[in-house]
């Protein structure tokens, strides 16, 4: 039985991540930041494990309690959209809180679980269309667009970086999908976004190491 280890699962994508790779016949441990917020993804079949990202000794603490347990893909999925003033009101405290959560934690995750990482070694993030510097043609959201373009290169880097040990990263763009951060108007439901992401992780061979990877299974521009 193949196992995933998907951080941040309590509600949205993650949380339907768990679903339909339960349902599939996986074994699937999941993180939540709060224990009382991993109910829903418990009730789809999961592992309930405890880890703010934003917090390096959490990320630590559950490297350490999985320490021994081999993972086939090591799904990050955990982000935060953050405050995102106009151009004019930039406050650095906003990228930084920003930052930190979708570029460094993501980064964090794969130095400390790049040992646990076993089979096909995957490790996916999900990034976004938003950090693609070639579709930017509407501007605005500084934070939320430098930290997934930081986390776009950080994928690339670690994919040169961990070549010799067989590890794949990816970076994933779901499409706009209504969850909390993609809000009501969006055009995917979570079930489809997924259902493609899926589809297009199984698809992944050594050569896509590095790449940026739509909802469709086109290969995005940087
Ligand atoms: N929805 C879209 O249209 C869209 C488009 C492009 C990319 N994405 C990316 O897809 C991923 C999932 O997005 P979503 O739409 O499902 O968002 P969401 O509904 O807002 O869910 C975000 C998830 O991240 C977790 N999280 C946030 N900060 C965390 C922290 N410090 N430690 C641990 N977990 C944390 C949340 O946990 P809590 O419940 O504890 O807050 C929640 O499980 C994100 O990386 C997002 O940037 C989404």
């Amino acid at each position: 039985m193949a196992t995933l280890l998907i951080i941040g699962a309590s509600r949205g994508l993650g949380l339907e991540f768990v679903r339909q790779y339960a349902a599939a016949g996986w074994r699937v441990l999941a993180t939540v930041r709060d224990p009382l917020s991993g109910r829903a993804a418990s009730e789809a079949g999961a592992e309930i494990y405890v880890c703010d990202i934003g917090d390096p000794a959490s990320i630590k603490r559950l490297a350490a309690s999985l320490d021994g347990t081999p993972i086939d893909l090591l799904l990050h999925n955990a982000g935060i959209y953050g405050a995102n003033p106009p151009f004019g009101e930039i406050d650095p405290a906003d990228l930084i809180e920003v930052y930190r959560v979708n570029t460094v934690a993501p980064l964090l995750v794969a130095q400390a679980f790049a040992g646990h990482l076993v089979g096909p070694k995957l490790f996916a993030v999900l990034s976004s269309m938003m950090g693609s510097i070639a579709d930017n043609s509407s501007g605005g959201s500084y934070a939320y667009r430098a930290s997934k373009a930081a986390l776009n290169m950080v994928i690339k880097t670690l994919s040169l970086d961990l070549a010799e040990r067989g590890i794949v990263p990816v970076a994933l763009s779901p499409g706009w999908v209504r969850t909390e951060m993609g809000g009501p108007a969006a055009p995917l439901s979570p079930t489809e976004a997924v259902s493609g992401l899926r589809a297009a992780l199984g698809g992944v061979k050594a050569a896509d190491s590095g790449s940026f990877i739509h909802v469709d299974g086109s290969r995005l521009p940087w």
